[in-house]
């Protein structure tokens, strides 16, 4: 098994650009070269008329074309710039609220989704298998998240109440700006383009939306993962009935809109259900196995295949057996004598069917369902499934737009296998990580997942509010701690019941991970190097394990700065963020104008 835990925390965010820049190099060294900038100091810079006779004429004819296709709206190069801008948060572990937190490798982490993508572009860079979000659907009610302030992490401290708000806005859409599709164009386009930069080669991402942006949302995907990665536009069959109240032509779908990273992603197969197999049997004793009757005819008329018009013969009677001239044999006579001879026909129970039928065999067909892009509520839940899930968990009422674990599991299943991350940056109530869970029990897998969900406060006269839960991050991360609980109950009476069954067919539990780190994003502790070096003493430790005492020792000296190896703290966040607390009280203690300033490396 892979360790998905983050080798370190970083204090800066991947350098998105930086790393385009590398990328570029990679394809094409010849056009890197080094100049003078103005200052005449030596820079590393892309001759661009280079560049371009390395792309041949394509270049050109995007340059001198003023007609364009592709997607605009206000802002739209800001997006850009957004995604560029360096993450200077932390994710700070919160011990009390997780479960198992020394040994699980689940994330839930409470943030703005975008300072969050980008903390975790170091970590997870191709790391994710999938991801599946459910985003504000911009139906002119939800909030979204205001980006548009100069300093992204300022503004969530203020948001989440961490500083004062020094008068900044933060509202759901009202009338005059919930319909425009700026502001929501503006607030996904560069959480998707992170969202892009963490899945794996062979990953890829699920979308739920409805009809108020499925167009835009295809288009900005379209151009971010590329339009030959465009996989699907799925169906989902939300309601079971219409509503009395419902406007117009009443919706009873949602969009599932599907993307892949690259051609790598396998399109996969849904397991069989146990109603699908129970389907074979083997009513003939047949050594190959359970077995199903398939059609032998087809829907073809004589005169279109003249050559599927023959005859056989009937293994009782001996008689020819002609097809009808408008429904013909599916195979040609050289394939029919092969299967004939292979005993395929069936003839019904007692020999006695005036046209046979082909035994299809279990053991033989793929191992699973070719997916479809209709997803009807039978299968795959509907809304008040979920609704009623997370009532029974929580409480009713407690939050509004669940999806439901059958429609999750599925997705979760058909997208990825063992040991895979699964990542959701819009978690709400966590049915995700729920549903990853739930299906790892059934599976005896051991998926990782990832939750990212803003601290959006529960309204005042909310159910929530009244049950205890201050925002919708408290209601996720206590959805999963129930979920989990129950799962434990639930094999507890199991195994009582039958152990040697569980024990067969199940994985024991303590080779899943029941568990997830609540991670909360914050300012960060480490203060910038600058470069600098203040008078005094720099002390150097590259001992490969630092431990409490050492940093202790390390305090007592009284450095002006202190240099360590990151890795020495063997991804201990916890025995770090002590190192940070002693340095803090000690300067605190002492009466010195300069701190300590502590940096890893
Ligand atoms: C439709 S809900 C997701 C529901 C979820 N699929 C479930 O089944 O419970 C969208 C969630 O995204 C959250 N959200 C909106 N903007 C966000 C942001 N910038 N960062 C993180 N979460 C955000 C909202 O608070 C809301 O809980």
């Amino acid at each position: 098994m892979t360790s998905l835990q983050p080798e370190r925390l970083d204090i800066d965010s991947l350098d998105i650009a930086g790393d385009n820049r590398a990328k570029l190099k990679a394809l094409f060294p010849s056009v890197f070269a080094e100049t003078r900038d103005e200052q005449g100091e030596l820079v590393e810079s892309i001759d661009f008329e280079k560049l371009k006779a390395e792309l041949g004429s394509f270049s050109d004819v995007f340059e001198n074309r003023r007609d364009r296709y592709g997607m605009d709206w206000p802002g739209k190069k800001d997006c850009i710039k957004l995604v560029q801008q360096p993450a200077t948060g932390t994710l700070k572990p919160c011990r009390e609220e997780s479960v198992n937190f020394d040994s699980t490798e689940n994330l839930f982490i409470e943030g703005d989704n975008l300072e969050v993508l980008k903390l975790l572009q170091k970590s997870y860079y191709g790391k994710v298998k999938m991801i599946y979000i459910d985003p504000p659907y911009n139906t002119g009610k939800e909030f979204i998240y205001p980006d548009h302030y100069a300093e992204t992490l300022e503004t969530y401290l203020a948001y989440a109440g961490l500083v004062d708000d020094e008068g900044k806005k933060f509202s759901t859409n009202t009338a005059n700006e919930g319909r425009f599709h700026t502001r929501w164009l503006n607030m996904m386009y560069p959480r998707l383009y992170l969202a892009r930069n963490l899945l794996r080669e062979d990953g890829c991402i699920f979308i739920s939306i409805d009809d108020h942006e499925v167009v835009n949302l295809r288009n900005i995907c379209s151009e971010i993962f590329g339009e030959e990665n465009f996989v699907a536009n799925i169906v989902w069959q939300k309601k079971y009935s219409v509503s009395n109240d419902d406007p117009g032509i009443a919706a009873m779908h949602d969009h599932i809109l599907v993307f892949q990273k690259s051609s790598f992603f396998k399109r996969n197969l849904f397991p069989r259900t146990q109603k699908q197999s129970t389907r074979y049997k083997n009513v003939d004793n047949d050594e190959r196995g359970a077995w199903a009757s398939g059609e032998y005819v087809s829907s073809k008329s004589r005169l279109e295949r003249p050559t599927l018009w023959y005859s056989i013969r009937h293994p009782k009677t001996g008689k020819e057996v002609w097809p009808d001239e408008n429904a013909v044999w599916r195979y040609s006579k050289e394939k029919h004598l092969l299967m004939e001879s292979e005993n395929r026909l069936y003839w019904g129970p007692d020999g006695n069917y005036e046209i046979p039928r082909l035994k299809r065999f279990l053991a033989e067909i793929k191992d699973g369902v070719v997916p479809s892009t209709w997803w009807s509520f039978n299968n795959f839940g509907h809304n008040d499934e979920g609704q009623k899930e997370t009532g029974d968990l929580l409480g009713k009422k407690i939050f509004s737009t669940p999806k439901p674990l059958r429609l999750l599991k599925k997705i979760i299943a058909l997208a990825s296998s063992d040991s895979d991350i699964v990542l959701d940056f819009f978690a709400g109530s966590g049915a995700t990580a729920h549903a990853t869970i739930a299906l790892n029990v059934e599976d005896k897998t051991n998926r990782k997942f990832i939750m990212v969900q803003l601290p959006e406060p529960c309204d005042k006269k909310s159910e929530a509010l009244k049950a205890g839960y201050e925002t919708i991050t408290d209601i996720g991360v206590e959805r999963v701690r129930r979920a989990i609980k129950n799962i434990e109950a639930e094999r507890e009476n199991q195994t009582r019941e039958s152990e040697e069954i569980i024990s067969v067919l199940t994985r024991p539990l303590s080779q899943i991970d029941l568990g997830f780190k609540v991670l909360k994003l914050d300012r960060s502790n480490f203060k910038p190097w600058d470069g600098s070096n203040p008078d005094g003493a720099l002390l150097i430790c590259l001992e490969n394990e630092i431990t409490r005492d050492l940093i202790d020792a390390i305090a007592a000296a009284d450095p002006l700065q202190f240099l360590c190896l990151d890795k020495a703290f063997n991804g201990n966040d916890q025995l770090k963020a002590n190192a940070v607390q002693a340095f803090n009280s000690l300067n605190q203690s002492r009466d010195k104008a300069i701190p300590i300033i502590f940096k890893t490396v």
